[in-house]
């Protein structure tokens, strides 16, 4: 907090939060060291989890008291994302609405809180090694990593770019952030929009993201017993990652004796240590039937649910 509040000076830092641990950890740490002199921005694209804006506004809005803004730019995400159906364009789509807004936000912010010196960014030394150091291999190109355009002018700031992972859900523990947050499951950065297969949809995320809250609410379940049993998080007995989505096949259902042809949801949940490489999780099968029950039960338009038995490689983690 020293070194951000000598970095800093009386600077005025800005933030994109997205509820992950690296950009929330480094969000408290900052708010901790310089308070109002830090603005966050939250671009809500219409493609988050179930509860998720609620949960975000809730824990750094009133818990936290972070000066932190909610846009609710998800028509305009939806509009662009309209008719497209490859995977690289909607994730672009995605990137480049993002800092669209992100940018316009800003703009609008200056009137308020005066000219923005820095941005602050959750970069992790993995990010950083990932994306090559200069002279050494560039692995892969980070998200985290001169994601913004030159123009904006902000320098950066990264509190916690010499940490590695565990090391930054340490601090977001010392710091007293709830373990919903520390502990959180990767989540990429498009959101449901990898998770929709072909076209997306307001009709289709809705099925896919109350889907989800059930295979999540599951999973938390069974995760929280683990710890329960072993005294540790992200145990090898945890399950690492696990989501719904919606591969936008329609399958013939019967219910209450009539013929149905409704959507399909499968069902994603692999343990890992880092992304790299993972398994299929070999959850208790009342796990999987419960999920299963529910999610035909509870979720309307669904009449089917697999589970996808394949590690990575040779299958990605996510679908698309
Ligand atoms: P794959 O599907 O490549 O995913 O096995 C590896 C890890 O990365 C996450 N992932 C993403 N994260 N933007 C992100 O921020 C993305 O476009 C993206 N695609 C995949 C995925 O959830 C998994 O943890």
């Amino acid at each position: 907090m020293a070194e951000i509040r000598e970095t800093v000076g009386d600077g005025k830092v800005l933030c994109a939060l997205s509820g992950g641990v690296d950009s929330s950890v480094s969000a408290a740490l900052t708010q901790r060291a310089i308070g109002a002199n830090l603005t966050c921005i939250f671009v809500d694209h219409g493609l988050l989890r179930k509860g998720e804006v609620n949960q975000v506004m809730d824990v750094y809005g009133r818990k936290f008291n972070l000066d932190i803004r909610h846009v609710d730019a998800s028509e305009r995400f939806l509009s662009k994302l309209a008719g497209e159906t490859d995977p690289e364009k909607k994730r672009k789509i995605v990137g480049a609405e993002f800092i669209a807004v992100f940018e316009e936000e800003a703009e609008k912010l200056k009137s308020e809180k005066g000219e923005f010196d820095f941005l602050l960014q959750g970069t992790i030394y993995p990010d950083i090694i990932e994306s090559g150091t200069e002279g050494g291999a560039s692995v892969k190109a980070h998200h985290n990593v001169g994601g913004l355009p030159e123009h904006m002018k902000l320098e950066l700031l990264e509190p916690v770019r010499l940490l590695y992972k565990d090391q930054v859900r340490e601090v977001g523990e010392a710091l007293g952030l709830p373990s919903e947050i520390v502990w959180r499951q990767p989540f990429p950065g498009p959101g449901l929009c990898v998770r929709c297969l072909g076209e997306v949809d307001r009709a289709k995320l809705d099925i896919l993201r109350e889907a989800d809250a059930v295979v999540r609410e599951e999973i938390d379940a069974y995760n929280e017993a683990v710890f329960v049993e072993t005294g540790v998080r992200n145990s090898e007995k945890s399950v690492w990652q696990y989501f719904a989505f919606l591969p936008g096949l329609l399958s013939t259902g019967v219910r209450d004796g009539a013929r149905t042809f409704e959507q399909t949801i499968g069902v994603r949940a692999i343990t890992s240590t880092n992304a790299m490489t993972a398994d299929w999780a070999r959850l208790p099968l009342e796990i999987l039937e419960a999920i299963s029950d529910r999610i035909t039960g509870e979720v309307e338009g669904v009449s089917r649910v697999f589970y996808d038995i394949t590690p990575k490689p040779p299958g990605t983690i996510e679908w698309e």
